[in-house]
C-alpha cells in the first residue's frame, strides 16, 4: 500500500508490483521496435500512410488540426475495400485464408479465402446497386457473427455507401432509432442468428424496427437458419434472390474512389445514460490507423492466424477484426458463438485446430474463464500462442495473471490495449518486445500519441497521482465528431479542457509514467472525502482467492458522504457467508486501507452486465440505494437484477438489525 500522493483529483492505494520484462527472443522478431517511440506525429503517420495503404491518389499533407476537428491525410483517394481485399488478391494472395469461420453448431465451420472473399463482395455489392445503393446511401446492418457480415460491410465500402452496424443483441427500439438517425434507406440482415443453442429472431426484429424507422426502403435477408419470417413484398428480399444473376468479376463493380475524409461509417455509442451518438469515422485515417496500431500492437505476421474474440456489432469488431487485419492481409478466425457453448473449452478447442497465435479479448470473458477453472483450457494444446491482448475495460491484475499464466503458458506478452469507438484505434497499450508490462495497467501511449493525466485546473498531474486521462494531439483515427450533434462533440469532449480531448476515464500515471485506467468518470467513489476509483476496490477483492468477480458502487451514507457496496460473486459456486464477509473487507482493509473497505457485501451468483460484457454500475446504484431501477434494456440478462435487488435488501435489512 502506499501513501495517497497531494495535487491529485483520485485518490490512488492499490499497488501492484509485478513486472514482466519482454522476453529477448521475442524482442529480436518483433515488428515494433524502441526506434517507433523516436518519430514525431507527423514524420510517424507520413510514412505509416505511405506504406501501410495503396492511394489512388497520393495525399498531400499529412494533417490539419483546427480544436476539436482534424483532418487527415488531405487531398489523398483511396477505397478500403480495395485495400482489405482486392490488392491482396492481384498481389497472388488470393489463395490465403482471410476468415476461418466457426459457427456455433459445432460442426459448422468453412474457410473463406481472400479471392471467395473479393467475389462474394463484388456479388453482394452488385446486388446492393440493384436496390439502389450507390455512393453516400447509408446502409444499416443488423446481423450476427457470419462472413456475410463483413461481407456486407466490405460491399458498402466498396460502393462508397457509409453503414452503420448495430449490435444483434439490440433491441427493435434501438435499433429504429439508430436507423432514423443515420436516415438509413437499405437494411441488411439475417432471418434468424445462433446464441447458445437457441435462434435469435433477427429479421422479426428488424420488421419490428422498420415499422418505426420509415426511411428504410429495402431489407436484405440472409437464410442463415431454415427459420420461417414475415417476407414483405416489394420491402424484404432474400440475399441469394438478390445475388442470382450478379456478377463476382471485380471490373463488373470498380471500388469507388473515396476522399480521405469521406464517411466511412457510423457507430452508435450504447452510452449508460440518454440518447446513443453516432460517432463519426473517417476513411483514410481510419484505416491508417488500425492497420498500423494492429500490425506493431499485436506482432501480427505474414503466416498468423489471428484471433479477435469480439462480436463485430462492436468497435473492436469494426477496426481489429475487419479493417485492420484485412488491410493488413491478415488471416482471421470468425466465431459465431458463445465461449461456453456447447462446453466451457469451446475458445480453446478452436485456438487448437487453427493454430491460432494471437488472441484479442475482453477482462470479462478472461474472468468468466477464470470462474470455471483452468481445467478446460489444460485438454487442449494452446501452444500455439504468442501474444494476448486485453480490451475493454480496466483488467484487474489477477485476471491479467491468471490470463497470461493458464492460457499464455507463461510466455505471451500480454497487451492490455486502451481505446474508445470515439478513438477508433488502440491509443495506450504495451508493445510487446519493448514494454515491461505490469498486471493491470495499459502502460505506455502509443507511438506519436499524446497522453495525459490532468487534475481540476488542467494541470498535468505528477508521477504517482491520479486524475482525467486527456489527449492533446489528434490522432489519424480519431472521431470525425456525432452525427448531426456539434454541439454535443464539443459538449462532452472539448470543453473541460481547451483543445484538449476529455476521455472521461479517470487514469493514474506510475513513478515510471505508466497510465493505470481506473474506468469512468462517474464510477469514482467519495468516501469520507476519498474520492476511490470503483476498479481498485474491484481488483482488491478479486485479488482474495476465493472471489471469481466483483463489482463495487457508491451509495449515499448519512455519514461519510458515500458508503461502499461490494457486489461478490465467489468460486465455484459458493454461496457466501457472514465469515466470508468480513474476511472479505478485511482483505481489502489490508490491501487497500480500512476506509476503502466495503460497508456491504452483497454475494451473488451472476453481476449485472450489458450485451457487451460491461458492468452495469447505475443499477448497481439504483439497488445499493433502494430506488426504481433504471432503464435495463441493455443487460444481456434483465433477471440478474430483481435477484439482486432482493439480495440487496435483505442484506441492508441485516444491517439495520
Ligand atoms: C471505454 C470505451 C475500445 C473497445 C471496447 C470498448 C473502457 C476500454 C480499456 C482498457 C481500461 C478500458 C474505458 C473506455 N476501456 N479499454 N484496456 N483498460 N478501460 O469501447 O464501448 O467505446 O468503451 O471502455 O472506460 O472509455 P467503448
Amino acid at each position: 500500500m502506499s501513501e495517497p500522493v497531494a495535487n491529485q483529483d483520485i485518490e490512488t492505494l492499490f499497488s501492484e508490483q509485478r513486472r514482466y520484462p519482454p522476453p529477448p527472443e521475442f524482442t529480436k522478431q518483433a515488428n515494433a521496435q524502441p526506434e517507433v517511440y523516436g518519430k514525431g506525429l507527423e514524420e510517424f503517420w507520413r510514412e505509416e500512410g505511405e506504406q501501410r495503404v495503396t492511394w489512388s491518389r497520393p495525399f498531400d499533407k499529412v494533417y490539419e488540426w483546427e480544436p476539436p476537428y482534424a483532418k487527415w491525410y488531405i487531398g489523398g483517394k483511396l477505397n478500403v475495400c480495395y485495400n482489405c481485399v482486392d490488392r491482396h488478391v492481384e498481389a497472388g494472395n488470393g489463395d490465403k485464408v482471410a476468415f476461418y469461420w466457426e459457427g456455433e453448431p459445432s460442426e459448422e465451420r468453412r474457410p473463406l479465402s481472400f479471392a471467395e472473399l473479393q467475389s462474394q463482395v463484388v456479388r453482394f455489392a452488385n446486388g446492393l446497386k440493384k436496390l439502389g445503393v450507390k455512393k453516400g446511401t447509408p446502409v444499416g446492418i443488423y446481423m450476427g457473427m457470419v462472413p456475410e457480415l463483413p461481407v456486407a460491410m466490405l460491399a458498402c465500402t466498396r460502393l462508397g455507401a457509409p453503414h452503420t452496424v448495430v449490435f444483434g443483441g439490440f433491441s427493435a427500439d434501438s435499433l429504429s432509432g439508430r436507423m432514423t438517425d443515420m436516415g438509413c434507406e437499405v437494411l441488411i440482415t439475417q432471418n434468424e442468428g445462433w446464441r447458445r443453442g437457441s435462434r435469435v429472431p433477427l429479421k422479426k426484429t428488424c420488421d419490428e424496427a422498420m415499422a418505426q424507422a420509415p426511411s428504410i426502403k429495402a431489407c436484405v435477408v440472409y437464410r442463415r437458419t431454415d427459420g420461417e419470417v414475415n417476407m414483405e413484398a416489394g420491402r424484404d428480399v432474400w440475399w441469394d434472390e438478390l445475388l442470382q444473376d450478379t456478377s463476382d468479376d471485380p471490373n463488373s463493380c470498380p471500388c469507388e474512389e473515396m476522399d480521405s475524409e469521406d464517411l466511412l461509417y457510423l457507430l452508435y455509442t450504447s452510452g449508460t445514460t440518454a440518447k446513443p451518438k453516432g460517432i463519426v469515422h473517417t476513411t483514410a485515417g481510419y484505416l491508417v490507423g488500425v492497420a498500423t496500431t494492429h500490425h506493431y500492437i499485436f506482432d501480427v505476421k505474414p503466416d498468423s492466424v489471428y484471433w479477435c474474440a469480439a462480436d463485430v456489432g462492436w468497435v473492436t469488431g469494426h477496426s481489429y477484426i475487419v479493417y485492420g487485419p484485412l488491410c493488413n492481409g491478415t488471416t482471421g478466425i470468425l466465431y459465431e458463438g458463445t465461449p461456453d457453448y456447447p462446453d466451457k473449452d469451446r475458445w480453446w478447442s478452436i485456438i487448437e485446430r487453427y493454430k491460432v497465435d494471437i488472441l484479442y479479448t475482453a477482462p470479462t470473458a478472461i474472468r468468466s474463464h477464470m470462474k470455471w477453472g483452468p481445467e478446460h483450457a489444460r485438454k487442449h494444446d494452446l501452444s500455439s500462442l504468442r501474444v494476448l491482448g486485453s480490451v475493454g475495460e480496466p483488467i484487474n491484475p489477477e485476471a491479467w495473471v491468471w490470463y497470461h499464466e493458464n492460457i499464455g503458458g507463461g510466455r505471451c506478452p500480454v497487451v492490455d490495449t486502451w481505446w474508445q469507438t470515439e478513438t477508433g484505434m488502440i491509443l495506450i497499450t504495451p508493445l510487446p518486445g519493448v514494454t515491461t508490462l505490469k498486471p493491470g495497467s495499459a502502460t505506455q501511449a502509443f507511438p506519436t500519441v499524446d497522453a495525459a493525466v490532468y487534475n481540476e485546473h488542467g494541470e498535468a498531474v505528477p508521477h504517482g497521482g491520479g486524475g482525467y486521462l486527456v489527449i492533446r494531439q489528434p490522432w489519424p483515427a480519431m472521431l470525425r465528431g456525432i452525427h448531426r450533434d456539434h454541439e454535443r462533440y464539443v459538449q462532452t469532449y472539448w470543453s473541460k479542457y481547451k483543445d484538449t480531448y476529455l476521455v472521461g476515464d479517470g487514469a493514474r500515471v506510475d513513478e515510471d509514467g505508466d497510465f493505470w485506467l481506473l474506468g469512468r468518470i462517474d464510477d469514482v467513489m467519495n468516501v469520507s472525502g476519498h474520492r476511490i476509483s470503483t476498479i481498485e476496490v474491484e481488483s482488491a477483492l478479486v485479488d482474495h482467492p476465493k472471489v471469481a468477480e466483483a463489482a463495487v458502487c457508491g451509495r449515499n451514507d448519512p455519514a461519510t458522504g458515500q458508503a461502499i457496496v461490494a457486489y461478490v460473486t465467489l468460486k465455484g459456486g459458493d454461496e457466501g457467508s457472514p465469515e466470508m464477509l468480513s474476511e472479505l473487507r478485511t482483505h481489502v482493509g489490508q490491501r487497500i486501507g480500512k476506509f476503502a473497505a466495503p460497508a456491504n457485501v452483497v454475494f451473488t451468483p451472476e453481476l449485472p452486465k450489458t450485451r457487451s460484457g460491461k458492468i452495469m454500475r447505475r443499477l448497481l446504484r439504483d439497488v445499493a440505494e433502494n430506488r426504481a431501477l433504471g432503464d435495463t434494456t441493455t443487460l444481456a440478462d434483465p433477471t440478474v437484477v430483481d435477484e439482486l435487488s432482493r439480495r440487496g435488501r435483505e442484506e441492508a435489512a441485516k444491517g439495520d438489525a
